[in-house]
């Protein structure tokens, strides 16, 4: 079923109205495919959605759950983790304290991306990291840092790939420094030392402030702003500035760049923005 603009607009203020959840600069092509799929799994007509959405907050939580993406990986696009080893933690090697924020980070598996390649370059113990997310289900599964594969595929490619190793042994003997894997029930496990180690809560990159009341040296926050339109990413870059100490890296996913006028407050480099120290 394809939805129209006026009905997309009508169901994101029902939302707003009723939680708060602000998806009105959703970009509206990934809203509508989002919504449409929601409509036919659901097998409801846009009115029907909407008045269910009054009637139970937790059917509205669940609406809000798919309607956000939560698609994520260890290690996703190893080619970017080979720059965060290699070029971007070093550059805060000598600092007494590093903080890192991981915005819309879903069940935190680049969170922990980030705990490991800290922990092999000795920077653990001196970085705070926080990880949020506006969906409380994916936090809770961060918290307990346990993923499921798919056992045909070589989920290990990705890390592999950023340690450069060729051989299994090899391969096991560097990861089971910081994860096991079950190959049988098809699951990765995190060192529990490390899921006690970030700062996870709720946050919505739309709505809420600095959370943490801190600035950050570093700012992940990938494949999230693909889903926000160019005015609320414009608003979005300013808050990441914000909060930046001066020289701070910010990283964003492989299809999205700063545009508009924040551009002149960034540094680009290749897979990454460094915040420009004031003139
Ligand atoms: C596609 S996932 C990206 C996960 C991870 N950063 C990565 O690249 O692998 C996008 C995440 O953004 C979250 N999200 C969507 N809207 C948000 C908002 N307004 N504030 C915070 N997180 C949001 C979703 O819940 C989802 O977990």
């Amino acid at each position: 079923m394809e939805l129209n603009v006026a009905e997309l607009n009508k169901l994101c203020d029902t939302i707003k109205e009723i939680s708060g959840y602000d998806f009105t600069e959703y970009s509206v092509k990934s809203l509508s495919r989002r919504v449409e799929k929601i409509l036919t799994d659901y097998h409801l007509t846009i009115e029907q959605l909407i008045v269910k959405l009054y009637d139970s907050n937790d059917f509205l939580e669940e609406i809000v759950r798919e309607i956000t993406v939560n698609t994520t990986e260890l290690f996703r696009d190893p080619d970017l983790w080979i720059c965060i080893k290699d070029d971007i933690l070093p550059r805060y090697k000598n600092q007494d304290k590093i903080r890192i924020w991981h915005i819309g980070m879903s069940s935190g598996q680049e969170v922990y991306s980030m705990i490991i390649l800290l922990k092999e370059l000795g920077m653990l113990e001196k970085t705070e990291v926080y990880g949020t997310d506006i969906n409380t289900s994916v936090i809770a599964e961060a918290k307990k840092g346990i993923y499921r594969f798919r056992i045909i595929a070589d989920y290990l490619e990705n890390y592999n790939k950023v340690f450069m190793l060729n051989d299994k042994k090899e391969s096991k003997q560097h990861y089971e420094k910081h994860f096991s894997v079950d190959w049988i029930k098809g699951i990765i496990k995190i060192k529990k030392e490390y899921t006690e180690l970030p700062i996870l809560a709720k946050h919505d990159l739309v709505n809420d402030k600095n959370i943490f009341n801190t600035n950050y040296d570093i700012i992940v926050c990938r494949n999230l702003l693909i889903y926000f339109n160019q005015e609320l990413q414009n608003r979005t870059f300013y808050f990441f500035h914000t909060m930046m100490n001066d020289n701070g890296t910010l990283i964003l996913g492989a299809h999205e760049s700063i545009m508009g006028s924040m551009i002149t407050k960034f540094e680009k480099r290749e897979n990454y923005y460094l915040k420009k120290a004031k003139e």
